[in-house]
């Protein structure tokens, strides 16, 4: 009986129905083979995509089996085989608990973009080149330098001036917010790791949306914690991560409610305060990644919802993270965390010790770019709409089957292949010119093989080039797709 890796007991947590499990599992008693591998197989893909979370707690093998009228024997057999194959854990007296098995979630080993090679279009990162304003307002920026140099440009805390615009900013959203509440870092990636690092040890679990934003599986696991996919297909996030949350006992849950990486998905305010006031009465704190928040490419003037930290009953039940990447330019390394004072300012003290200090011109870049905000913000989402919808024109004449949800923001689409082939389009492609994040990538097991995320941060005629590219790779990979890791998942 294996308690470590990924899996481990659901000690706290509830367990999943087992009227809840008939439905979830569907028509498993019919079909080929023998039963029990049909019932242990179809168990394995509801870890595997995040509707059975890693860590839920089986039911009983006996009241299983009244509820599919199936044998005893039969379920005690595909208990015994997810055991065995490392999805399950069973303690005796006490259960059996799902798991993700070893290996899937380690940070080691993970697909990660690389450096792409002159010629190739890189259709891994969602980042988009800078905004033409840039260069100015890093001139701007140096020469407010000067009145920084006469001091020894340790500034532990961050700029003030940087910290009072990211506040301002958040209190122009309709969350008043204190500068001593920001944590100045090197980026959104570097924001999530400062906000787990105060929030989560070794063994905890922490939530995510199934899919996800690919480097924060890694930083949720290098902080030693284990992500729990939760699918958002069947049952909305204000549903399904507190129901997760209680089968599991997670402490703390990564989410994006703001054109989520990759479905491009946005809550509304009711969900959003559902989701963060649920999720707080479970003990399970928020993390919320506003990446893409300023990326709204919806026409007219839609309702533009409030931050979730802006519902939530206590100042502890969110911790908000972001950066200047999407908006401004990934070069910059910018980003920042909002939290309630105390545990912002113990952040500060933590970066301190790593750090000593954020890089003073970056954040007086950082200061300009912030002033500068809505030109920027206009600039870039007239761009970005028009490359969406040219993707979007392109991927529906060469890939008419694929079924693509056109997003109100964000910088992706995520396409619905119809066939699991995504890793070997991503190993194929650079042969055709073309870098891809194969969309196993995008979760801690390996559903997502019939999906694919491509960003439209390219100009247009790049986009129409990549997509030709796409075609041949495509053809390449046949029309019998590869068996992938995912087909050895149904047998
Ligand atoms: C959801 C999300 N969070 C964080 C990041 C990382 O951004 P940064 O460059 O600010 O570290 C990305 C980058 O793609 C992202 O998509």
């Amino acid at each position: 009986m294996a308690l470590n890796g990924n899996g481990g007991h659901g000690v706290g947590g509830h367990g999943v129905g087992a009227a809840r499990l008939a439905v979830l599992l569907g028509g498993v008693r019919s079909g080929r083979g023998p039963a029990y591998r049909r019932l242990a197989a179809a168990v394995r893909v509801l870890v595997d995509d995040g509707r059975l979370p890693s860590g839920t707690r089986l039911p009983a093998e006996r009241v299983l089996a009244a509820e599919l009228a199936l044998s005893r024997v039969t379920v005690t057999r595909a208990y015994r085989d997810l055991r065995e194959a490392g999805w399950a854990d069973a303690r005796q007296g006490s259960g059996t608990w799902v798991r993700l098995p070893d290996g899937p979630l380690r940070a080691d080993g993970a697909w990660v973009p690389g450096p792409v090679r002159g010629g190739v279009i890189d259709m891994t990162h969602a980042a988009p080149p800078a905004p033409q304003e840039m260069s100015l307002l890093v001139r701007r920026a140096v020469d407010r330098l000067d009145a920084e140099l006469a001091g020894p440009g340790y500034n532990p805390d961050g700029l003030l001036a940087l910290r009072e615009r990211f506040a301002a900013r958040f209190a122009a959203h309709g969350l008043p917010t204190d500068p001593g509440q920001v944590v100045v870092t090197s980026g959104a990636l570097h924001a999530i790791g400062t906000a787990l690092a105060e929030l989560v040890g070794p063994g905890d679990r922490v939530l995510v949306e199934h899919p996800t934003y690919p480097a924060a599986l890694d930083v949720i696991a290098d902080a030693g914690a284990r992500p729990v996919p939760v699918a958002l297909d069947r049952d909305p996030a204000p549903t399904a991560l507190p129901w997760a949350a209680r089968q599991t006992a997670a402490r703390a849950a990564y989410l994006m409610a703001d054109f989520q990486n990759p479905t491009g998905a946005l809550l509304d305010d009711d969900s959003r305060a559902r989701l963060v006031q649920r999720l707080a009465r479970q003990g399970v704190v928020a993390i919320v990644d506003e990446s893409f928040v300023e990326l709204d490419l919806r026409d007219g003037d839609p309702d533009v919802p409030l931050p979730c930290a802006a519902h939530a009953q206590h100042a502890d039940d969110v911790v908000t993270v972001g950066g200047l990447s999407k908006i401004a330019w990934g070069g910059l390394r910018l980003g920042w965390v909002r939290a309630a004072a105390e545990p912002a300012a113990r952040m500060r003290r933590r970066l301190a010790r790593a750090q000593v200090s954020p890089p003073v011109l970056e954040q007086l870049i950082g200061v300009e770019v912030l002033d500068a905000l809505d030109g920027l913000r206009a600039e870039r989402v007239g761009l970005l709409r028009a490359r969406r919808d040219r993707l979007v024109t392109e991927i529906a004449a060469e890939f008419p089957d694929w079924r693509v949800r056109v997003p109100g923001g964000g910088l992706m689409l995520w396409c619905d292949l119809g066939a699991e082939m995504s890793t070997a389009l991503a190993a194929i492609a650079p042969r055709y010119g073309l870098s891809l994040a194969p969309g196993a990538r995008f979760g801690p097991g390996r559903a997502f093989e019939d999906r694919l995320r491509l960003p439209f941060t390219h100009p247009e005629p790049v986009l129409a080039e990549a997509v030709r590219r796409l075609r041949r790779a495509v053809d390449d990979v046949g029309a019998d797709p590869v068996a992938t890791a995912r087909a050895d998942l149904v047998v």
